[in-house]
């Protein structure tokens, strides 16, 4: 693994076997190795004017340290803490940078490679030192940042495992060895226990395998667990529930060849909301948060649920199963209506929900529907500040009249089988679902749900939008 140090000295007093980066004001990209007569290495960058840097850019350029760093088959580098260099940059504190600057190196060191039997060889980035380092602030972000980016890590590696290997009951595992050496407990239910509950959605999606459908509950009382019968405000937790889709086949309605491959990152907001609460108890936040996965795989057999069974969920409403593949939604539905029972004062759901999220932003920012616009406005800027970004589509009553069945109480997808606003139909189901008077937001991240070249980042889940919500329960 990565070893990441930090130094008071300047870069210039750094041990001879490191690598020196310097960075310069000459275009982007722009870059040359200079080995002095002693054997010291140097390695100019340039990155373009300072003033020009802003938090986007700042991201993009640590990440590129790293990548050029492996391409030049460097083990050892060293680079000067960018304190007060980047005018733009001073909106925030050393902290941000600091955590921002560890974050990404070790998001950009990352790789998937615990299915390749040929380890890599040993000239590998072992090792960075951040020179230069002097404030308490600068060493507090510094903290967070190995932590938040080990996690997302973590996070990462489960998302990336293949179908075959992580099925619900090994992502309930998973989940109990992420949260280990922290306070967070974690339950999980079993199909027994969710027909009691009468999670009908949940099980409907899940009965076509042999895999069990589950049920991930993780808890941190941050602030104090609540043993009041109505808890009070200050007790009230944060929840944030996470689409567990270990695999999606699109059910009998089968999804066309190059649509499925990847379908095992269907978890993704499932391991994210994990490793979150992972990070929130590693940093000590005096919170109370709690998660919900509810976790199933969507397969094809004789005992699949079929396009037109009405199943009853958990709060008792009927719904029309009429596309088996928009089965996001129908596990989340019934975690909503689970997530009542802790009183929450806020909840996020966190979703691979639809292609049409896509269709709609493209692949470099996750949709955010909510009717609070408070709460938008708050994820939007925080979004920009982690670099998990979100962009609002409306969540408004009009969209509903589309789900309403002739022969249940809703359907699953648009009674007319309209594809239009099909991100905005989705979020418009859940809204069936939600507790009444709790502010809500649905983050559909199926555009973040694999990378892209221009993120610097390995191929595979990229680990949103764990940034965002670490980043959001610091400061709600
Ligand atoms: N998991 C998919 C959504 C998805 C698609 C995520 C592409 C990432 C990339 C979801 O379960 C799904 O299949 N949605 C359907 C909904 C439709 C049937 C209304 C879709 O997007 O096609
Ligand atoms: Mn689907
Ligand atoms: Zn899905």
């Amino acid at each position: 693994m990565l070893k990441i140090t930090t130094s008071p000295k300047s870069l210039a007093e750094a041990t001879k076997k490191y690598c020196q980066l310097i960075l310069t004001e000459e275009p982007a990209s722009a870059h040359r190795f200079v080995e002095a007569s002693d054997g010291t290495l140097t390695y100019r960058l340039g990155i373009g004017k300072w003033d020009k840097v802003d938090a986007r850019s700042f991201r993009t350029h640590v990440r590129s340290f790293v990548q050029t760093a492996k391409n030049h088959q460097i083990e050892s580098l060293a680079l000067e803490f960018p304190s007060g260099k980047y005018s733009q940059l001073s909106l925030y504190d050393e902290a941000w940078l600091a955590s921002t600057l560890v974050e990404n190196l070790m998001l950009a060191d990352y790789e998937f490679i615990s299915y390749k039997t040929k380890k890599k060889s040993n000239k590998n980035l072992k090792e960075i030192l951040i020179c230069g380092f002097a404030s308490k602030e600068a060493l507090s972000g510094f903290k967070r940042g190995l932590i938040v980016g080990e996690y997302i890590n973590k996070a990462r590696d489960i998302a990336n495992q293949p179908g075959i290997d992580l099925t619900p009951t090994a992502l309930g595992k998973a989940a109990t060895e992420l949260v280990k050496g922290t306070t967070v407990t974690v339950r999980v239910l079993g199909e027994k226990e969710l027909k009691k509950l009468k999670m009908g959605l949940l099980l409907a999606v899940g009965q076509g395998t042999k895999s069990e459908t589950k049920l991930i509950i993780a808890e941190y009382w941050g602030a104090g667990k609540p043993t009041e019968k109505t808890i009070p405000k200050k007790k009230q937790p944060i929840v944030l529930l996470g689409k567990g889709i270990t695999y999606d086949t699109g059910g009998l309605n089968v999804k066309p060849s190059g649509s499925m491959h990847d379908m095992h990152l269907d978890m993704s907001g499932g391991s994210s909301v994990l490793a979150t609460i992972t990070i929130v108890a590693k940093l000590g936040l005096k919170k109370n948060i709690v998660v919900l996965v509810p976790s199933a795989e969507n397969a094809i057999s004789d005992d699949a649920m079929r396009a037109g069974d009405i199943v009853t969920a958990m709060n008792g409403k009927t719904v029309e199963v009429l596309h088996t593949d928009a089965e996001g939604r129908m596990v989340l539905a019934d975690a909503y209506t689970y997530s009542e029972r802790y009183s929450p004062k806020v909840i996020l759901d966190i979703a691979t929900l639809t292609g049409a999220s896509l269709v709609a932003l493209g692949q470099h920012a996750s949709a955010i529907l909510t009717k609070d616009t408070k709460l938008e406005a708050t994820l939007r800027e925080l979004g920009e500040k982690s670099g998990d970004l979100v962009w609002p589509l409306p969540l408004w009553d009009e969209y509903k009249g589309s789900l309403k069945s002739h022969r249940a109480d809703i359907s699953n997808i648009a009674t007319n089988f309209s594809r239009f606003g099909g991100c905005i139909e989705g979020a418009s189901f859940l809204s069936f679902f939600a507790p009444k008077n709790v502010p809500w937001a649905h983050i559909d991240i199926a555009p973040r749900m694999d990378s892209i070249a221009s993120d610097k980042l390995a191929k595979g889940s990229t680990g949103e939008p764990i940034r965002l919500l670490v980043s959001f329960l610091e400061q709600y």
